[in-house]
Protein backbone atom coordinates (compact mmCIF):
# COMPACT_ATOMS: atom_id res chain seq x y z
CA UNK A 1 0.00 0.00 0.00
CA UNK A 2 1.36 3.56 -0.81
CA UNK A 3 0.80 6.27 1.58
CA UNK A 4 -1.48 8.44 -0.45
CA UNK A 5 -2.88 11.72 1.35
CA UNK A 6 -6.33 12.29 2.93
CA UNK A 7 -8.01 15.33 2.56
CA UNK A 8 -10.52 15.30 6.01
CA UNK A 9 -10.74 19.29 6.46
CA UNK A 10 -14.07 19.99 7.76
CA UNK A 11 -14.44 16.83 9.31
CA UNK A 12 -14.01 14.62 13.20
CA UNK A 13 -13.50 10.85 13.16
CA UNK A 14 -15.27 8.76 15.46
CA UNK A 15 -14.86 5.21 16.15
CA UNK A 16 -17.52 2.93 17.92
CA UNK A 17 -20.31 5.38 18.01
CA UNK A 18 -23.23 2.94 18.03
CA UNK A 19 -24.15 3.87 21.67
CA UNK A 20 -24.86 7.74 20.95
CA UNK A 21 -28.18 7.50 18.63
CA UNK A 22 -27.70 10.36 16.93
CA UNK A 23 -24.52 9.03 15.58
CA UNK A 24 -26.56 5.97 14.72
CA UNK A 25 -29.33 7.87 12.97
CA UNK A 26 -26.31 9.74 11.06
CA UNK A 27 -25.46 6.40 9.59
CA UNK A 28 -29.22 4.70 8.87
CA UNK A 29 -29.64 8.25 6.89
CA UNK A 30 -26.33 7.84 4.78
CA UNK A 31 -26.98 4.37 4.32
CA UNK A 32 -31.21 5.25 3.09
CA UNK A 33 -29.88 7.80 0.52
CA UNK A 34 -26.82 6.00 -0.99
CA UNK A 35 -28.18 2.19 -1.14
CA UNK A 36 -31.87 3.08 -0.21
CA UNK A 37 -31.43 1.01 2.48
CA UNK A 38 -33.44 1.18 5.77
CA UNK A 39 -31.77 -0.59 8.66
CA UNK A 40 -33.63 1.82 11.53
CA UNK A 41 -35.95 -1.42 12.50
CA UNK A 42 -32.92 -2.27 13.39
CA UNK A 43 -33.27 -0.80 16.45
CA UNK A 44 -36.16 -2.62 17.52
CA UNK A 45 -34.82 -6.40 16.51
CA UNK A 46 -32.19 -5.64 19.74
CA UNK A 47 -29.71 -3.19 17.88
CA UNK A 48 -26.92 -3.71 15.68
CA UNK A 49 -24.60 -6.66 16.14
CA UNK A 50 -22.89 -6.01 19.59
CA UNK A 51 -19.43 -6.74 18.11
CA UNK A 52 -19.77 -4.02 14.94
CA UNK A 53 -17.00 -1.81 15.35
CA UNK A 54 -18.20 1.54 12.79
CA UNK A 55 -15.62 3.91 11.37
CA UNK A 56 -16.71 7.41 10.42
CA UNK A 57 -15.99 10.62 9.59
CA UNK A 58 -18.73 13.59 10.99
CA UNK A 59 -19.47 16.97 9.53
CA UNK A 60 -20.15 19.78 12.29
CA UNK A 61 -24.05 19.07 11.94
CA UNK A 62 -23.44 15.53 12.71
CA UNK A 63 -23.84 14.22 9.61
CA UNK A 64 -22.15 11.39 8.28
CA UNK A 65 -19.63 11.84 5.28
CA UNK A 66 -18.22 8.74 5.29
CA UNK A 67 -18.67 5.25 6.55
CA UNK A 68 -16.98 1.68 6.98
CA UNK A 69 -18.17 -0.57 9.40
CA UNK A 70 -16.71 -3.84 10.86
CA UNK A 71 -18.15 -6.49 12.51
CA UNK A 72 -17.58 -10.36 13.84
CA UNK A 73 -18.69 -12.67 10.99
CA UNK A 74 -18.46 -16.45 12.37
CA UNK A 75 -17.98 -19.14 9.60
CA UNK A 76 -18.04 -22.19 8.85
CA UNK A 77 -15.83 -23.30 5.65
CA UNK A 78 -15.00 -26.62 4.33
CA UNK A 79 -16.12 -28.16 7.72
CA UNK A 80 -13.66 -25.87 9.60
CA UNK A 81 -14.74 -22.83 12.32
CA UNK A 82 -13.12 -19.86 10.85
CA UNK A 83 -12.76 -17.20 13.08
CA UNK A 84 -14.16 -13.92 9.93
CA UNK A 85 -14.96 -10.33 10.29
CA UNK A 86 -17.27 -8.73 7.79
CA UNK A 87 -16.86 -4.93 6.15
CA UNK A 88 -20.49 -3.52 5.52
CA UNK A 89 -21.95 -0.48 5.19
CA UNK A 90 -18.91 1.59 3.44
CA UNK A 91 -20.18 4.36 2.09
CA UNK A 92 -19.11 8.34 0.77
CA UNK A 93 -21.47 11.27 0.36
CA UNK A 94 -20.90 12.48 -3.09
CA UNK A 95 -19.36 16.36 -1.78
CA UNK A 96 -16.70 14.07 0.05
CA UNK A 97 -15.91 11.40 -2.71
CA UNK A 98 -12.07 11.23 -4.39
CA UNK A 99 -10.60 12.31 -1.19
CA UNK A 100 -9.02 9.75 0.00
CA UNK A 101 -11.60 9.29 3.23
CA UNK A 102 -12.91 5.34 1.98
CA UNK A 103 -9.07 4.62 1.85
CA UNK A 104 -8.63 6.06 5.02
CA UNK A 105 -11.49 3.94 6.51
CA UNK A 106 -10.72 0.66 4.73
CA UNK A 107 -6.83 1.02 6.40
CA UNK A 108 -8.25 1.41 9.71
CA UNK A 109 -10.86 -1.45 9.54
CA UNK A 110 -8.16 -3.43 8.37
CA UNK A 111 -5.98 -3.25 11.35
CA UNK A 112 -8.46 -3.01 13.62
CA UNK A 113 -9.19 -6.74 11.96
CA UNK A 114 -5.54 -7.35 12.43
CA UNK A 115 -5.41 -6.09 16.09
CA UNK A 116 -8.06 -8.47 17.25
CA UNK A 117 -6.29 -11.18 15.24
CA UNK A 118 -9.39 -12.38 12.76
CA UNK A 119 -8.75 -15.34 10.41
CA UNK A 120 -10.36 -13.84 7.27
CA UNK A 121 -12.94 -10.70 6.46
CA UNK A 122 -15.61 -11.23 3.89
CA UNK A 123 -17.35 -8.45 2.27
CA UNK A 124 -20.19 -7.71 -0.63
CA UNK A 125 -19.58 -4.92 -2.98
CA UNK A 126 -20.21 -4.26 -6.51
CA UNK A 127 -17.01 -2.72 -7.20
CA UNK A 128 -14.64 -5.78 -6.53
CA UNK A 129 -11.68 -3.12 -7.97
CA UNK A 130 -11.74 -1.22 -4.72
CA UNK A 131 -11.02 -3.97 -2.33
CA UNK A 132 -8.70 -6.09 -5.03
CA UNK A 133 -5.48 -3.93 -4.03
CA UNK A 134 -6.12 -4.98 -0.15
CA UNK A 135 -5.95 -8.55 -1.16
CA UNK A 136 -9.40 -9.49 -1.29
CA UNK A 137 -11.03 -11.98 -4.30
CA UNK A 138 -14.34 -12.90 -5.37
CA UNK A 139 -15.43 -15.99 -4.58
CA UNK A 140 -17.28 -18.46 -6.88
CA UNK A 141 -21.35 -18.75 -5.41
CA UNK A 142 -23.71 -21.60 -6.39
CA UNK A 143 -27.30 -21.80 -5.60
CA UNK A 144 -29.37 -25.04 -6.21
CA UNK A 145 -32.36 -26.06 -7.94
CA UNK A 146 -34.36 -28.70 -7.95
CA UNK A 147 -37.34 -31.48 -7.63
CA UNK A 148 -39.56 -30.96 -5.42
CA UNK A 149 -39.01 -34.43 -2.13
CA UNK A 150 -41.65 -36.69 -1.23
CA UNK A 151 -42.70 -34.26 1.87
CA UNK A 152 -43.05 -35.75 5.01
CA UNK A 153 -46.09 -35.48 6.64
CA UNK A 154 -45.76 -33.33 9.94
CA UNK A 155 -47.81 -33.76 13.00
CA UNK A 156 -48.93 -29.65 13.43
CA UNK A 157 -48.37 -27.47 10.05
CA UNK A 158 -45.79 -25.13 10.45
CA UNK A 159 -46.91 -21.34 11.79
CA UNK A 160 -45.92 -17.52 10.20
CA UNK A 161 -44.13 -15.68 12.29
CA UNK A 162 -43.93 -12.04 12.10
CA UNK A 163 -40.13 -10.78 13.91
CA UNK A 164 -41.75 -7.59 14.75
CA UNK A 165 -44.22 -9.06 16.90
CA UNK A 166 -42.70 -9.64 20.54
CA UNK A 167 -43.68 -13.45 21.50
CA UNK A 168 -42.57 -14.33 18.07
CA UNK A 169 -38.94 -12.21 18.05
CA UNK A 170 -38.18 -13.82 21.28
CA UNK A 171 -38.56 -17.22 19.65
CA UNK A 172 -36.23 -15.93 16.80
CA UNK A 173 -33.75 -14.33 18.85
CA UNK A 174 -33.25 -17.69 21.16
CA UNK A 175 -33.14 -20.17 18.13
CA UNK A 176 -30.24 -17.61 16.21
CA UNK A 177 -28.95 -17.97 19.69
CA UNK A 178 -28.31 -21.43 19.37
CA UNK A 179 -28.46 -22.40 15.88
CA UNK A 180 -25.98 -24.79 14.22
CA UNK A 181 -24.78 -23.83 10.98
CA UNK A 182 -27.09 -24.15 7.94
CA UNK A 183 -24.22 -26.40 6.33
CA UNK A 184 -20.64 -27.18 6.18
CA UNK A 185 -19.60 -26.31 3.13
CA UNK A 186 -20.42 -22.70 3.83
CA UNK A 187 -22.60 -20.88 6.75
CA UNK A 188 -22.82 -18.05 9.24
CA UNK A 189 -22.10 -19.43 13.00
CA UNK A 190 -24.26 -16.97 14.42
CA UNK A 191 -24.96 -13.20 12.89
CA UNK A 192 -28.26 -12.98 14.47
CA UNK A 193 -28.53 -9.30 13.93
CA UNK A 194 -28.29 -9.92 10.18
CA UNK A 195 -30.77 -12.53 10.13
CA UNK A 196 -33.19 -10.15 11.93
CA UNK A 197 -32.98 -7.17 9.65
CA UNK A 198 -33.11 -9.25 6.65
CA UNK A 199 -36.81 -10.11 7.26
CA UNK A 200 -37.75 -6.70 6.76
CA UNK A 201 -35.36 -5.41 4.06
CA UNK A 202 -37.36 -7.71 1.38
CA UNK A 203 -41.41 -8.11 2.01
CA UNK A 204 -41.33 -10.68 0.02
CA UNK A 205 -39.04 -13.65 2.65
CA UNK A 206 -41.43 -15.47 5.11
CA UNK A 207 -40.31 -16.87 8.06
CA UNK A 208 -41.97 -19.87 9.22
CA UNK A 209 -42.18 -21.56 12.67
CA UNK A 210 -42.06 -25.89 12.98
CA UNK A 211 -42.41 -26.53 16.58
CA UNK A 212 -42.05 -30.26 15.82
CA UNK A 213 -38.41 -29.52 14.41
CA UNK A 214 -38.06 -26.72 16.36
CA UNK A 215 -37.05 -25.02 13.49
CA UNK A 216 -37.32 -21.51 11.77
CA UNK A 217 -37.68 -21.12 8.58
CA UNK A 218 -37.44 -18.37 6.12
CA UNK A 219 -38.63 -18.98 2.44
CA UNK A 220 -39.88 -17.23 -0.47
CA UNK A 221 -42.85 -18.46 -2.84
CA UNK A 222 -43.00 -15.47 -5.90
CA UNK A 223 -44.09 -17.37 -8.55
CA UNK A 224 -47.30 -20.56 -7.95
CA UNK A 225 -45.13 -23.34 -7.88
CA UNK A 226 -41.70 -22.55 -7.39
CA UNK A 227 -40.56 -22.26 -3.94
CA UNK A 228 -37.74 -21.48 -2.63
CA UNK A 229 -35.53 -21.56 0.39
CA UNK A 230 -33.18 -19.24 2.27
CA UNK A 231 -31.95 -20.26 5.23
CA UNK A 232 -33.02 -22.69 8.19
CA UNK A 233 -32.34 -21.80 12.22
CA UNK A 234 -31.85 -24.92 14.38
CA UNK A 235 -29.51 -26.68 16.34
CA UNK A 236 -30.46 -29.75 14.20
CA UNK A 237 -31.42 -28.85 10.92
CA UNK A 238 -34.23 -30.67 9.40
CA UNK A 239 -34.53 -32.29 5.41
CA UNK A 240 -36.10 -30.43 2.87
CA UNK A 241 -38.61 -32.89 2.85
CA UNK A 242 -39.72 -32.60 6.78
CA UNK A 243 -39.68 -29.05 6.06
CA UNK A 244 -42.05 -28.57 2.82
CA UNK A 245 -44.24 -30.93 4.83
CA UNK A 246 -44.46 -28.54 7.65
CA UNK A 247 -44.94 -25.66 5.57
CA UNK A 248 -48.04 -27.54 3.29
CA UNK A 249 -46.56 -25.75 0.54
CA UNK A 250 -47.41 -27.51 -3.09
CA UNK A 251 -44.79 -26.91 -5.28
CA UNK A 252 -43.36 -27.96 -8.75
CA UNK A 253 -39.77 -26.87 -8.30
CA UNK A 254 -37.56 -26.02 -5.39
CA UNK A 255 -34.48 -23.67 -5.05
CA UNK A 256 -31.75 -23.36 -2.14
CA UNK A 257 -30.24 -20.62 -1.58
CA UNK A 258 -27.06 -22.42 0.58
CA UNK A 259 -25.14 -25.11 -0.03
CA UNK A 260 -28.33 -28.26 1.26
CA UNK A 261 -25.63 -31.11 2.44
CA UNK A 262 -27.81 -31.14 5.56
CA UNK A 263 -31.06 -31.42 3.66
CA UNK A 264 -31.32 -34.77 2.15
CA UNK A 265 -31.54 -33.42 -0.88
CA UNK A 266 -29.55 -32.73 -3.79
CA UNK A 267 -30.47 -30.47 -6.42
CA UNK A 268 -28.30 -29.18 -9.70
CA UNK A 269 -25.87 -25.95 -8.54
CA UNK A 270 -25.95 -23.17 -10.63
CA UNK A 271 -23.97 -20.41 -10.51
CA UNK A 272 -25.26 -17.62 -8.62
CA UNK A 273 -26.66 -14.39 -10.69
CA UNK A 274 -25.93 -11.02 -8.97
CA UNK A 275 -24.42 -7.61 -9.01
CA UNK A 276 -22.78 -8.17 -6.10
CA UNK A 277 -19.68 -10.28 -5.68
CA UNK A 278 -18.97 -11.96 -2.04
CA UNK A 279 -14.93 -11.13 -1.50
CA UNK A 280 -12.59 -12.74 1.03
CA UNK A 281 -9.62 -11.35 2.23
CA UNK A 282 -7.99 -15.12 3.56
CA UNK A 283 -4.24 -16.24 4.33
CA UNK A 284 -4.94 -18.96 2.15
CA UNK A 285 -7.41 -19.36 -1.28
CA UNK A 286 -10.39 -20.99 -0.11
CA UNK A 287 -11.84 -23.45 -2.37
CA UNK A 288 -15.52 -24.49 -1.44
CA UNK A 289 -15.34 -28.95 -0.93
CA UNK A 290 -18.81 -28.36 -2.94
CA UNK A 291 -20.51 -25.47 -4.85
CA UNK A 292 -21.93 -22.93 -2.18
CA UNK A 293 -23.42 -19.74 -1.35
CA UNK A 294 -24.33 -17.55 2.00
CA UNK A 295 -27.65 -17.96 2.62
CA UNK A 296 -29.40 -14.63 1.15
CA UNK A 297 -30.20 -14.27 5.18
CA UNK A 298 -26.38 -13.52 6.42
CA UNK A 299 -26.15 -10.89 3.48
CA UNK A 300 -24.63 -7.65 5.20
C1 LIG B 1 -17.00 3.84 -3.69
C2 LIG B 1 -16.86 4.96 -2.68
C3 LIG B 1 -17.02 4.38 -1.28
C4 LIG B 1 -15.47 5.57 -2.83
O1 LIG B 1 -15.30 6.59 -1.84
P1 LIG B 1 -14.17 7.73 -1.98
O2 LIG B 1 -14.02 8.40 -0.64
O3 LIG B 1 -14.48 8.58 -3.13
O4 LIG B 1 -12.89 6.86 -2.27
P2 LIG B 1 -11.37 7.35 -2.05
O5 LIG B 1 -11.22 8.77 -2.51
O6 LIG B 1 -10.96 7.05 -0.66
O7 LIG B 1 -10.63 6.38 -3.03
C5 LIG B 1 -10.15 5.14 -2.58
C6 LIG B 1 -9.69 4.33 -3.75
O8 LIG B 1 -10.82 3.78 -4.42
C7 LIG B 1 -10.77 4.09 -5.79
N1 LIG B 1 -12.17 4.29 -6.19
C8 LIG B 1 -12.96 5.34 -5.91
N2 LIG B 1 -14.18 5.16 -6.43
C9 LIG B 1 -14.17 3.95 -7.04
C10 LIG B 1 -15.12 3.20 -7.76
N3 LIG B 1 -16.37 3.65 -7.97
N4 LIG B 1 -14.75 1.99 -8.26
C11 LIG B 1 -13.50 1.51 -8.07
N5 LIG B 1 -12.54 2.19 -7.37
C12 LIG B 1 -12.88 3.39 -6.89
C13 LIG B 1 -9.95 5.35 -5.87
O9 LIG B 1 -9.34 5.47 -7.13
C14 LIG B 1 -8.93 5.13 -4.79
O10 LIG B 1 -7.87 4.31 -5.23
P3 LIG B 1 -6.39 4.49 -4.62
O11 LIG B 1 -6.46 4.17 -3.16
O12 LIG B 1 -5.58 3.52 -5.41
O13 LIG B 1 -6.03 5.94 -4.86
C15 LIG B 1 -17.93 6.07 -2.92
O14 LIG B 1 -17.87 6.47 -4.25
C16 LIG B 1 -19.35 5.63 -2.62
O15 LIG B 1 -19.84 5.75 -1.51
N6 LIG B 1 -20.05 5.08 -3.63
C17 LIG B 1 -21.42 4.61 -3.48
C18 LIG B 1 -21.52 3.47 -2.49
C19 LIG B 1 -20.54 2.35 -2.77
O16 LIG B 1 -20.35 1.93 -3.89
N7 LIG B 1 -19.93 1.84 -1.67
C20 LIG B 1 -18.96 0.77 -1.73
C21 LIG B 1 -19.68 -0.48 -1.97
S1 LIG B 1 -19.07 -1.83 -1.08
Amino acid sequence: MTSKSVDHSGLTFRRDYFGDLKAWQALVDLLKDTFDIDIGPLQQMGGPDSSSMPFGWFTDDGRLAANLSAFSMPLVINGRRVNAAAFQSGAVRPPWRGRGLYRDLTRKALAWCEEKGFEAIVLYTDKPSLYEPYGFHSLSLHAYSGKVPAASKAQTPARRLDPLEKADFELLRMALQTRAPVSNVFAVRESAAMFLINTQLDPGVRISWIEQERAAVAWKMETPGHFTLLDVVSDNIPSLAAIMGALEIEAERVDVLFCPDKLGWSGEAKPLETHTQLMIRAPAEIAFDRPAMLSPMADF
